[in-house]
């Protein structure tokens, strides 16, 4: 067989076994890159601690821009929950828009029921009446409960892709159910339970309104800490709908970006637990003002700093591992963004992307004004470039739209520092 050099791991030239920039979210249980690698939120950690730790139940909202770490946050502090005795499910629940309230339960039932399925201790948390009534309702040869006739779709559940076909039953007894497994799990480990529901801003506001209708009992279930995560648009949506905000325990907790610091920091932690053995160094692939300059232009959001710098290493990456400075990284950031991105526009594309680019967020009023161009044709520029990926909706104020550019747009706006150049010529 024909020798390929391109098929090999670039990150063993760095001394490290896998991709250290790796953008998921930190898991509870599991995952490639360690939950000890997390840095910082210590207030927020005790915070949030002291409210699930605090027997009754809550409902708690945790919300930021999209990639500073919330998911991540929300899971250590599960991880260590979980690790004191309190039973959550390992996987957030991703809300969907197309649930209804059924849905919503079937869901969190769903949650429970996949990660008591993978703990070999069973009896530690439910008994097995119970578990054998959660599991026929996620299982193939389940029994079908069928007097009462509420349909519910196993669609859009998130576990056991088995669950395909149509289950009859009631949506009292879906959330009675709920309360017996609750009551269960909390008799043998004494603690509460801890549910996770992540991006609340895929449920469009007239449906978080219906939902938190609907399932208020739901969500005030005792000895369940409800967590619900979303960015900026579902902070927006929560207050403009009192039924959401008026069931939360305390203020909701904002989370910022980093500090250059601690960003420095994760990536060196993640460095260290993926090293291939402890009797070899391993290579960090960016100088200290490469990674400044990455966090400046990114405003601390460390998922854009982490791909930032993977997209770079990878491409630079060859033979032998490369240490970025400011200027490689700004030249090759400058150069992929061409190519992959700014080459397929057209010009008058081109200058309005080049003006959203400068904004923190923008209008197409404020765009039409500042380029004189007219409104229709700007809708339909913003338009496609939304479809090619250069900029997204960040949100909506009454009719008012307010765009941003795409991450990786910002790295147009890197520059070369002439000294550095001069002095490294
Ligand atoms: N405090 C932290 N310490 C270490 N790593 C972190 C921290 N916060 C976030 N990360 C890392 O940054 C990346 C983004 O975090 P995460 O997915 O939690 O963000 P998010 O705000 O939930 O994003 P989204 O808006 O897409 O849901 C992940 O790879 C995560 O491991
Ligand atoms: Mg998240």
């Amino acid at each position: 067989m024909q020798q390929n050099d391109s098929l090999k791991n670039i990150w063993e030239l760095y001394g490290v076994n896998e991709d250290p920039f790796s953008t998921s979210p930190l898991l509870v249980i599991g995952g490639s890159i360690p939950i000890e690698s997390f840095v910082g939120r210590g207030d927020e950690i005790k915070r949030l601690s002291k409210i699930i730790g605090s027997k009754g139940g809550s409902r708690t909202f945790v919300y930021g821009d999209i990639g500073v770490g919330k998911t991540s946050f929300v899971n250590v502090v599960r991880n260590s929950a979980f690790e004191n005795g309190h039973f959550t499910h390992f996987k957030e629940i991703t809300t969907q828009d197309k649930w209804d309230s059924d849905d919503f339960v079937l869901n969190t039932l769903s949650a429970i029921y996949s990660s008591l399925k993978v703990i070999k201790d069973k009896k530690k948390y439910i008994s097995d009446k119970i578990y054998i009534k959660l599991a026929s309702l996620f299982e193939v040869n389940r029994t079908v409960t069928n007097s009462f006739g509420t349909q519910v779709l196993g669609v859009g559940v998130n576990y056991g892709n088995e669950h395909k076909s149509a289950e009859i039953l009631p949506s009292f007894s879906l959330q009675e159910l709920f309360v017996e497994v609750i009551k269960e799990i909390n008799t043998t480990t004494k603690k509460d339970i801890i549910i996770h529901y992540n991006n609340l801003e895929l449920i469009s506001e007239s449906k978080v309104k219906h939902l938190f209708n609907t399932l208020r009992d739901f969500f005030q279930t005792k000895n369940v800490h409800f967590i619900f995560i979303g960015n900026l648009t579902a902070y927006s949506t929560l207050q403009s709908v009192p039924r959401f905000s008026s069931i939360l325990n305390d203020t909701p907790f904002h989370i910022e970006a980093l500090k250059f610091e601690e960003v420095k920091q994760v990536i060196r932690k993640r460095f260290e637990c993926l090293n291939i053995s402890k009797e070899y160094n391993f290579i960090l692939p960016f100088n200290e003002d490469c990674l400044k300059v990455i966090y400046e232009l990114m405003e601390g959001n460390i998922r854009d700093i982490l791909n930032s710098l993977s997209t770079a290493i990878f491409y630079v990456t060859n033979e032998s591992p490369v240490i970025l400075d400011r200027n490689r990284l700004s030249k090759v950031l400058k150069d992929i963004l061409e190519k992959r991105f700014l080459n397929n526009l057209t010009p008058a594309m081109r200058k309005v992307l080049n003006e959203i680019v400068k904004h923190e967020e923008i209008t197409n009023r404020a765009l039409s004004d500042r380029l004189k161009i007219p409104r229709s044709n700007i809708s339909s520029y913003i338009k496609d470039l939304e479809r090619a990926g250069c900029v997204y909706l960040k949100r909506k104020n009454g009719k008012d739209k307010f765009w941003k550019a795409d991450p990786k747009i910002r790295w147009s706006l890197l520059k070369e520092d002439p000294q550095q150049r001069l002095k490294t010529a």
